[in-house]
């Protein structure tokens, strides 16, 4: 079971959790100057959960009740952050009507979620530049924005400006109800 930490700032301090714990969840007000934030607490937060070998071959379950409307939550899986968006149908309309864009990786955003479900996507949360940990709501796109060297994702998650190749990763992930993910 995920220990979860709601607010904006994922900065380990604040949790006053366990830090035996598995999971770390973190839901993400919007504030893209949080991001910073994140990208640097991450490694800390990191190092609060076990590494190792049970970790990596790991399937978790996750509740999508925890996620309102507009925001975003971080969970921990095999290592990584993980991003659960529930986007708002502004944000819906905005990617779709970018599917025929220029775009370093093109994909339409009805590949970059579940059939019926758009409102959800699942990303790995790492830049697939180096690897930082993209701020929520930021950038040219209103997607996410990569502090390390500029990278710009719009709201279907796609790479649209800056340095890195390819778009936030969509991992292996199933519905098992209406409102809960199997992720792995
Ligand atoms: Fe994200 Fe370089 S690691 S832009």
């Amino acid at each position: 079971m995920a220990d979860t930490v709601v607010g904006a700032n994922p900065d380990p301090h604040v949790s006053g959790e366990d830090p035996n714990r598995r999971d770390f969840i973190h839901i993400a007000a919007g504030a893209a100057a949080v991001g910073a934030v994140a990208a640097l607490a991450w490694p800390l937060v990191d190092q609060m959960n076990p590494s190792g070998d049970t970790l990596a071959l790991a399937s978790i379950e996750f509740d999508l009740t925890k996620v309102a409307a507009g925001q975003q939550v971080v969970v921990k899986w095999r290592g990584k952050p993980l991003f659960v968006r529930n986007r708002t149908p502004q944000q819906i309309a905005a990617a779709i009507k970018d599917d025929s864009a220029p775009m370093p990786d093109p994909e339409p955003d009805e590949a970059r979620h579940k059939p019926g479900k758009p409102e959800w996507l699942v990303l790995v949360g790492t830049c697939t530049h180096l690897g930082c940990v993209p701020t929520f709501g930021g950038g040219d796109y209103g997607g996410w924005f990569c502090p390390c060297h500029g990278s710009h994702y719009d709201t279907s998650g796609r790479i649209r400006k800056g340095p890195a190749p390819k778009n936030l990763v969509v991992p292996e992930y199933a519905f098992v109800s209406d409102t809960k993910v199997k992720i792995g």
